[in-house]
């Protein structure tokens, strides 16, 4: 048997450079191995966008163009609506009671999150209940394996827990998952400044045209004190360079290009020009892809559909398991009245 493997996306923007080399080609790679699901978290995407379904719906789409035009492949990895898959939902209320509120607001990940969005009328118990659905998302496939960079740390930590205090509870019934930690650093703003991110605009999306890739290319972030093309300048904290090293695949000419930039005598402009080649060779075939099937919509959502209903099989097979260990099943009631 095949290990599982659950990742998902919240669908609140389309994926870019930097989703690309921490999880989706990895992803790419772990469907040849591994019982891969994916999961559209449009629940979770709500938990902050209540006022905004129709943005949640629009990115529903985008996630499904983003995650088939980079090569998921649906005979390998089965893609899910989570909205769709009802045990989530009712495993989400059981193990609400098995977190305190406290716990909760301890959550490194929800309390940067917090920050970040400084919510006006108060935070949303929805939103900050969201690591209990995650558990639910996570257990109900009874993944292993949850593939994730380092701000998810504490979303699995937080199942985990879940996990022991059910199982602890309720008799062994729920599978612990492991995180896999993305082997590539978080790719930095085309800004040079933090990570990518749709509010910050320093991102290179997978769907960009040619024309929006080079205009944010030419315009990228470099050495700030590389004034002149004779200056010796930095390439470890130079956007153009650090990008050259994650999707330039001719070593020996970006050795070159760095040696040459730190010694003086060679202009940002050539540089970006490369990278821009680069950047242009790595996203064309995913474009093309994706125009392809933004032609045929309905074939997106029919895998999607399919996927789904293969989860709902899964997922309600652990969601049985649960209500009769929680004694909530009443399987055993028998109300025929012969006697
Ligand atoms: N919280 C994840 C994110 O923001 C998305 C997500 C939802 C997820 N459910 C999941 C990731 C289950 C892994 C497994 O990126």
């Amino acid at each position: 048997m095949k290990k599982i493997i659950l990742t998902g996306d919240r669908p609140t923007g389309r994926l870019h450079l930097g989703h690309y080399i921490g999880s989706l080609k990895n992803r790419v790679e772990l469907q040849d191995e591994y019982d891969q699901y994916i999961l559209v978290a449009d629940i979770q995407a709500l938990t902050d966008n209540a006022e905004n379904p129709q943005k949640v719906r629009d990115n529903v789409k985008e996630l499904l163009l983003d995650y088939l035009s980079v090569g998921i492949d649906p005979s390998k990895t089965t893609i899910c609506i989570q909205s769709l898959i009802p045990a989530i939902a009712e495993l989400t209320v059981f193990y609400l009671n098995l977190v305190t509120v406290a716990r909760l607001e301890r959550n490194p990940t929800v309390k940067s999150e917090i920050k970040l969005r400084a919510f006006s009328g108060g935070i949303p118990a929805g939103f900050l209940t969201y690591p209990v659905s995650q558990a639910a998302d996570i257990t109900a496939f009874g993944a292993h394996l949850v593939p994730a960079g380092e701000d998810q740390a504490p979303m699995i930590e937080q199942t985990c827990e879940i996990v022991r205090k059910f199982n602890t509870l309720y008799g062994e019934i729920l599978t612990e998952p492991k995180i896999i930690l993305s082997k590539t650093p978080r790719l930095i703003g085309t800004d040079g400044k933090s990570k990518m991110s749709k509010s910050l605009g320093n991102t290179i999306y997978l769907s960009d045209s040619a024309d929006e890739i080079e205009r944010k290319v030419m315009g990228m972030f470099t050495d700030p004190n590389h004034l002149k093309v004779s200056d010796p300048g930095d390439t470890k904290n130079n956007p153009v360079f650090i990008y050259l090293d994650a999707f330039g695949l001719d070593r020996e000419k970006i050795d070159s290009l760095k040696a040459q930039y730190e010694k003086g005598g060679l202009g940002d402009v050539k540089v970006k020009r490369y990278l821009n080649e680069v950047l242009q060779a790595t996203l064309e075939p995913i474009r093309k892809k994706r125009e392809l099937l933004e032609k045929d919509l309905s074939s997106i959502y029919k895998i999607a559909f399919e996927g789904t209903e293969k989860a709902k099989a899964l997922t309600s097979k652990t969601l049985e398991k649960v209500k009769a260990a929680m004694k909530i099943d009443y399987k055993e009631i028998n109300t025929s009245h012969e006697s």
